[in-house]
């Protein structure tokens, strides 16, 4: 089997999608397409036709992960194998292929109830992107749209799952404050996916956070002067990761998970990388902000 290749996209049932609206436009100066079909917010970050769904609900979770093979022939094997493994996996229909963007797509059940997708040739939209604000886009191409961190009770079992039904690596953990999580790559992004114990309020297959990497430190810089300035709820705040060296911070999202935004993340060669543990996620900043008062945020900026 040839493991994926990148995380190519997300999607979420969200509550505020007026919130949502205006925190991807003040911070990421990003728009939803015009396009997007009824009820969604479908978001480009590069030349891709979207690689971010956000779906008008009554709730707010993950509704699945997407992830990019480089052929017809190696998604077909894929799921050829996960058939003979006795893997659970469902062919979409041309429908759902048209929605997601993507020339063909098969759907897993993975653990904790997470729905993950892989899929061959995401739809190249003729328009260029080009991200308002003067920012200079997302760090994207052959290292997929960014990571995502789950949540799961059962880590042991959940990481087993995808570094041997999707054949992600190990890039190494981070054990701190009764928190455990594990790192895994998939190209020479440092992650694409982390798979953390279930601490405060998570459950299993919750998301912990998607994070964007921008093309530029500079554009982090500017997302930040946004923040402080229309108080957005910061979660943590401008730091350095001690594994994958990004600069970065996180912020609360009208939903019930986090957002992080940040630039220079280590890329990995697998040839020399030795997977290591570390004690604490941070090098330096990343203070801990406790959630604000909702009500509160939300009309200070109004
Ligand atoms: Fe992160």
């Amino acid at each position: 089997m040839t493991p994926v290749k990148a995380l190519g996209y997300i999607g979420c049932s969200i509550s505020d999608s007026k919130a949502w609206e205006k925190l991807m436009f003040e911070v990421f100066a990003l728009q939803k397409r015009n396009d997007s079909p009824k009820k969604t917010l479908q978001y480009r970050i590069d030349d891709n036709h979207h690689r971010l769904s956000l779906y008008k609900s009554s709730q707010d979770k993950l509704d699945y992960i997407g992830w990019e093979v480089e052929t017809q022939d190696e998604l077909d094997d894929f799921a050829a194998d996960l058939k003979d493994k006795g893997v659970k996996i469902t062919h979409a229909d041309s429908k759902l292929k048209a929605e997601r963007a993507v020339m063909d797509l098969y759907i897993i059940e993975g653990p904790d109830g997470v729905q993950n997708e892989i899929f061959f040739g995401p739809v190249q939209d003729y328009v260029p992107f080009n991200q308002a604000d003067g920012r200079s886009g997302f760090n994207t191409e052959d290292l997929g749209m960014g990571h995502v961190v789950l949540a799961s009770a059962n880590r042991e079992s959940t990481l087993d799952w995808y570094q041997n039904i999707l054949g992600l690596t190990l890039s190494d953990h981070i054990y701190w404050d009764g928190i455990e999580a594990t790192f895994m790559h998939c190209n020479p992004r440092h992650h694409s996916l982390a798979i953390m114990n279930t601490v405060g309020p998570m459950k299993n297959g919750d998301l912990g956070h998607f994070m964007l990497e921008a093309n530029s430190a500079d554009d982090v810089g500017r997302a930040y002067d946004v923040v402080e300035e229309k108080k957005y709820p910061v979660a943590f705040t401008y730091g350095k990761h001690t594994n994958d060296l990004t600069t970065s911070f996180y912020l609360y999202t009208p939903s019930n998970w986090l957002i992080e935004y940040g630039y220079g993340g280590t890329l990995i060669d697998d040839e020399i990388w030795e997977p290591k543990l570390y004690n604490s996620p941070k090098i330096w900043g990343h203070n801990h902000q406790l959630p604000p008062e909702a009500n509160e945020d939300a009309a200070a900026r109004k």
